[in-house]
């Protein structure tokens, strides 16, 4: 598309500026779902201990499966939202009893595991195995609502699917490190509040920088 430039100009500088994270030295299907799971609801500064505890006490999903869950909420213990441990105890038994073992590599059966939604079943399946689903989320969003300057409402229960066309695009081949780069965008310069345009790669192609209006998007009526 038109906006392909823009999705390559993200790329470019995800290359530079990743940020060093643990679970950015693999593509291993089963720490990048524990990741996504800790860190969709958890600030990365806040989740980084108890994520690496979490994988080294449970190295792999028959680990986790085997274990009680009992001791699964023990190291879940701090970060909240505790159906998350007992729903990624549920998930790991379900890969042992559905896929034998083997973390699947497609969207839609990662969609099948107790806990996972469309954004992680997107985020996981792009990054270890090469798959073409944007990870929508609240980053998104954001930063496409001010790139294009649109105030499609993001309360509307219709925003998942209009943000997800709008991703496709400006969405490069390289899915897996577009998804993670926009994670790193939204949270390091295209922030809720604030954001540090002058430094964001994409300040040219953005809409609601040119009209001095970051502040007005995205547009939210509801809670
Ligand atoms: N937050 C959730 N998943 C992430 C990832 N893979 N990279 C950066 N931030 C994230």
């Amino acid at each position: 598309s038109d906006f392909l430039h823009i999705g390559n100009k993200l790329l470019m500088w995800y290359d530079k500026n990743a940020r060093d994270l643990p679970f950015r030295n693999t593509k291993d299907p089963y720490k990048i779902w524990i990741c996504e799971i800790v860190f969709q609801q958890t600030r990365i500064a806040q989740g980084l201990n108890h994520y690496n505890n979490f994988i080294k006490r449970f190295s792999d999903v028959k680990t986790l499966a085997e274990s009680p869950e009992d001791e699964v909420l023990l190291y879940w213990k701090g970060l909240g939202y505790y159906s998350r441990a007992i729903n990624i105890h549920k998930a790991a038994q379900q890969i042992i009893n559905d896929y034998d073992g083997v973390f699947p590599p497609e969207y839609e059966e990662i969609l099948k595991l107790k806990g996972v939604g469309k954004y992680t079943a997107a985020a996981v399946s792009s990054i270890c195995f090469n798959g073409k689903m944007p990870a929508v989320d609240g980053n998104f969003y954001r930063v496409l609502s001010r790139i294009f300057a649109d105030d499609f409402d993001v309360s509307n229960s219709r925003a998942f699917n209009y943000f997800s066309e709008l991703a496709h695009l400006i969405m490069p081949e390289n899915v897996g490190d577009f998804n993670q780069a926009m994670m790193d965008l939204g949270s390091e310069i295209c922030k809720p509040r604030n954001p540090l345009c002058g430094e964001c790669p994409l300040n040219r192609d953005c809409l609601a920088f040119s009209l001095n209006k970051t502040s007005e998007f995205p547009v939210k009526t509801k809670k």
